[in-house]
């Protein structure tokens, strides 16, 4: 994509996790597998939980009315919402619907974007490209899942993998001084899209009363093969966005990546001679939370005081699709 006429900047973050912890222990209690298993294989020691009644909207709105407090707009004020998610809270109207319903948010156009983990990258260059035009003042991103929803809670090979929570940004446009998004690369190859998806209950698939049992609207993954395809594709969107900023991954602060796997993540850092220090992990805590992940992380790095003025950092994610995604961001 070409850059946009005018720079955009990150004027503030938010997230949002469910109060529940489910830990590798509680997990032990449901499925043969072990908390060491878990934590050598993944790096994930417990993860959140949405409560009965707390949808994606819920979750996407609490992370959203951080991001705009922070940035100083108030509701009324924002043009644009889109909301990243594979498990919306209803397969139409969009997710984003609700978000603009839930914060009041009037005026603002809303839809949702479905590329996976890779989702909020894709929103925060939809919303790049349009608030660089002049099209949209500002646009509300948000990364939301529920994934708790879509996992089959008997299946070992998935369930321990995933967690629900959101994190959110608001972009504007960037004047002189300001930091800005300086470069992003995204891709996708649909010929790999059987390698991790939900098969069922879209309208390939409807969900019966007969293939009930089959559990069919759940997360089916080959995890093995994605594991190879989240390494290299990490890596080669990781250098594109570097190179296409014009810098090297020295130059690069901290690194943000999807939090699908440890060992994903350090067998990407090793490709790219940033030091282990520079690399941003909260997986630990909240395991695999698709198109969230980043968004949350970028939020903590944020309010952690992990990013200063003028900090280059990168972000980098792979998902379903597949799709990869990467931003390099002057803060
Ligand atoms: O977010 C989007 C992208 N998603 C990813 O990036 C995930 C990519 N994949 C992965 O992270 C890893 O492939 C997994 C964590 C999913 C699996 O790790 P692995 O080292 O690739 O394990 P595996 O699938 O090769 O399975 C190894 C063994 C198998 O047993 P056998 O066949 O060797 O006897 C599995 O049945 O581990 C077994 N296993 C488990 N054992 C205990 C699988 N899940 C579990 C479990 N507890 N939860």
């Amino acid at each position: 994509m070409s850059n946009s006429h005018t720079s955009v900047r990150i004027a503030g973050t938010g997230s949002y996790l469910p109060e529940r912890i489910m830990t590798n222990a509680d997990l032990e209690a449901s499925v043969d597998t072990s908390d060491e298993w878990i934590r050598t294989r993944t790096g994930i020691r417990e993860r959140r939980i949405a409560a009965e009644g707390e949808f994606t909207s819920h979750l996407a709105t609490k992370a959203g009315l951080q991001a705009l407090e922070q940035s100083g707009i108030a509701p009324a004020e924002v043009e644009m919402i889109i909301v990243a998610t594979i498990t919306p809270d209803t397969l139409t109207p969009a997710t984003a619907c609700y978000v603009q319903q839930q914060i009041g948010a009037l005026n603002a156009v809303a839809f949702d974007v479905s590329a996976a983990c890779s989702g909020f990258l894709y929103a925060m260059e939809l919303a790049r490209h349009s608030v660089g035009a002049g099209a949209f003042k500002n646009a509300l991103i948000i990364g939301a899942e529920k994934l708790s929803a879509f996992v089959d809670w008997s299946d070992r090979n998935t369930c321990v993998l995933f967690g629900d929570g959101a994190g959110a940004a608001v972009l504007v446009p960037s004047t002189n001084g300001d930091g800005k998004i300086l470069s992003s690369h995204l891709g996708t190859d649909g010929a790999q899209a059987e390698l991790l998806n939900i098969p069922g209950g879209g309208s390939a698939c409807p969900v019966t009363l007969e293939n009930a049992p089959e559990k069919l609207a759940t997360l089916a993954m080959q995890g093995r093969e994605v594991f190879k395809h989240a390494v290299n594709a990490m890596k080669r969107a990781s250098l594109e966005a570097i190179e296409s900023a014009g810098l090297t991954s020295k130059d690069i602060k901290l690194l943000i990546p999807h939090q699908a796997n440890l060992r994903i993540i350090d067998a990407t850092v090793e490709r790219l001679d940033i030091s282990r220090d520079d690399v941003f992990i909260n997986l630990d805590k909240y395991g695999n939370t698709s198109a969230a992940a980043v968004a949350i992380a970028l939020d903590e790095a944020n309010r952690q005081g992990r990013i200063a003025k003028g900090d280059k950092i990168l972000l980098v994610a792979f998902g379903a699709g597949l799709t990869w995604a990467s931003a390099v961001i002057e803060w």
